[in-house]
């Protein structure tokens, strides 16, 4: 769906070592980066970035692949969110997909209107909210101004059963209902919102695809939200994430509340870069999408009994997610505040402290499981490790884990090899968050043209020197070999990453498998490009040379037999006398 020239675009302009750094730390090594593996558990790396071919490849587990591969498998995203994700990494804006087939292009063009109506919906609001002092003083009084208001787009829906007819020409719209704002029953039909102050949702693209609606003052449900929708899933979204975007570039950090106001009221107070969860818990969804755009998650909950334990929701939905450069602590208020209603008491440079003193999730870790044991009885103690151990099991970041592991034991009175050994975390490490797809076991043919195409499938530029007819047409490397050449030659000279634009042009095609093995038994056999080269060369000399000798001893049978002619019989000996000095020039070669 996403047209193929910008995928090539797309490839050429990532760099693998940063995109890979975000979330695994490398070091050169020769011409190659170096780290721990991301898709296995494992002590020395084994894990190699390419810079110049701009793929990744783990001489342990096997994991391979570009840009778009790596952000597929490590950040869970399907292959279109991964590319989204690359694409705005980079600053480019992914073009509007031609649609596939008709049904596809009817739901798109629903989903299209759905997002219209909404967007109509929106601008509603916000001129009614103009209208109605009433909502305007209920804002004032909560200290938010005018541009704040504006900035998050907040509206005000009027006490009016069927207040939207002045917005939509048809109130009858099926799609008002299917997206949530009018409420069809026994056949009739009404505002879904009424008498309410509407806070706008938007996706990361700032499409509305939900609201929350607060009534003014005291009433049940204090808000009341978008059902879930085509366009909105709650899980998936947080509130404010437009516009928090730059500052959490700026801060490095996101701060995650649970409050449509709190976002409102910090924002209010120059406190840019929070974002609330709607209403619902921490999802890992959540979780993995703001790790994407910080450096740093500082979860807020209010101090009180409630806020705690959701904050060990986060916490546990947070350990299979976390990685060692990106901390994610955790900020608890006072119990009588919440982030609105403590900036707005002690000020934003007193908030701000607090956000810098949030604990640790180690420290959040070990605190809650010591509270909940007695740490002075051997009994204690044990159930202590026990305790730990589930958590530590679902920890995937290594020098965290190292280093929680290490707390635990000496609380634990224990030696880090004995706490390894009760956590279980020390012989086998499987408790992947991100499993590795298995190393494929596979039978690379004997031929010389597998060879050859291992060569190519490291080196693709040496498609281009490629002689196919030398090659046995029979084999299916034979096939894989011409489908290269075709592609290289399709090629322009701007694309650099080529082995990376390989990857992504023979995805799920029938040549996949034997290339991208030939392309893991070059990066396994570590040949750098010059030797690949010659190696290439080598090899289809020795082709060219087999070829030479079946029509040799083609010819050789027609002279026993006495067919040959006189001219043949000369050509016989010219070819006898090349082929000689081949397979010598070929000896002194190697
Ligand atoms: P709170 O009850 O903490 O509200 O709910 P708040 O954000 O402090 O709101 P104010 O200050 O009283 O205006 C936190 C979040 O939980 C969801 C909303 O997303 C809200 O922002 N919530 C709460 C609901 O969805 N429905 C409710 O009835 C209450
Ligand atoms: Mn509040």
């Amino acid at each position: 769906m996403i047209p193929e020239s910008f995928k090539q675009d797309l490839l050429n302009r990532a760099d693998m070592v940063e995109l890979v750094s975000r979330y695994v730390q490398l070091k050169k090594a020769g011409a190659n980066y170096l780290g721990l593996c991301p898709f296995h558990s494992e002590k020395s790396p084994s894990f190699t970035v390419s810079p110049a071919k701009q793929f990744y490849h783990c001489f342990g587990c096997g994991a391979h692949g570009n840009a778009i591969g790596f952000l597929m498998s490590y950040s869970s995203l399907g292959y279109v969110d991964a590319i989204k994700d690359l694409a705005s990494s980079l600053g480019m804006q992914v073009p509007e997909a031609v649609p596939r087939s008709p049904a596809e292009a009817v739901r798109r063009e629903r989903e299209t209107d759905l997002y219209a109506l909404m967007e109509t919906a929106m601008d509603h609001y916000r001129a009614e909210l103009r209208k109605s002092p009433r909502a305007i003083d209920y804002l004032k009084g909560r200290g938010l101004s005018g541009e704040i208001a504006a900035r998050y787009r907040i509206g005000y829906a009027p006490d009016d059963w069927q207040g939207l007819r002045a917005a939509f020409g048809r109130y009858e719209e099926p799609g008002l209902v299917e997206c949530g704002l009018v409420i069809a029953n026994e056949g009739k039909r009404y505002d879904r919102f009424r008498d309410r102050i509407m806070f706008p949702i938007t996706n990361a693209r700032g499409a509305v695809i939900g609201f929350g609606g607060r009534v003014i003052g005291e009433g049940e449900p204090k808000y009341l939200n978008s059902p879930e929708t085509p366009l909105f899933e709650k899980g998936r979204e947080v509130y404010g994430l437009v516009q928090a975007r730059e500052a959490i570039q700026r801060a490095r950090k996101v701060l995650i509340v649970e409050g449509y106001m709190d976002v409102v009221a910090l924002a209010q107070h120059g406190i840019g870069y929070a974002v609330a969860t709607l209403g619902t818990a921490t999802t890992p969804v959540h979780v993995s999408k703001l790790l994407r755009l910080a450096d740093e998650i500082v979860f807020c909950f209010d101090g009180d009994g409630a806020g705690r334990k959701a904050a060990w929701r986060a916490l546990e939905v947070s350990l299979p997610l976390a990685v060692d450069n990106k901390p994610i602590r955790f900020l608890f208020l006072p119990k009588e505040h919440d982030p609105d209603s403590c900036v707005r008491a002690e000020g934003s440079e007193a908030f701000e402290q607090r956000v810098r003193g949030a604990v640790p999730l180690s420290g959040f870790l070990v605190s809650e499981l010591r509270a909940a044991t007695d740490l002075a009885s051997a009994e204690g103690r044990s159930q202590f490790m026990v305790a730990a151990r589930g958590h530590l099991q679902k920890l995937t970041a290594p020098a965290l884990k190292l280093q929680i592991t290490k707390e635990v034991a000496e609380l634990a009175q224990l030696t880090r090899e004995e706490a390894e050994q009760i956590l279980g975390t020390a012989a086998e490490p499987r408790a992947y968050a991100r499993p590795a797809p298995p190393r494929q076991q596979f039978a690379a043919p004997s031929t010389l043209e597998w060879k050859l195409l291992t060569c190519v499938a490291a080196h693709p530029v040496l498609a281009r020197g490629l002689e196919l007819g030398v090659l046995d047409p029979a084999l299916p490397e034979t096939q894989v070999l011409a489908e290269l050449a075709h592609w290289i030659a399709g090629l322009g000279a701007a694309d650099t990453a080529m082995s990376a634009l390989l990857i992504e042009n023979f995805q799920g095609r029938s040549e996949a498998e034997l290339l991208f093995n030939a392309q893991a038994a070059a990066a396994d056999a570590r040949l750098a490009d010059e030797d690949l080269a010659r190696q290439f060369d080598q090899i289809q000399v020795r082709l060219r040379l087999a070829r030479r000798r079946e029509a040799l001893q083609d010819m050789q049978k027609r002279l026993a037999a006495g067919h040959l002619s006189r001219d043949e019989f000369a050509e016989y000996g010219r070819e006898l006398a090349e082929v000689k000095n081949m397979e010598l020039s070929l000896r002194s070669e190697s």
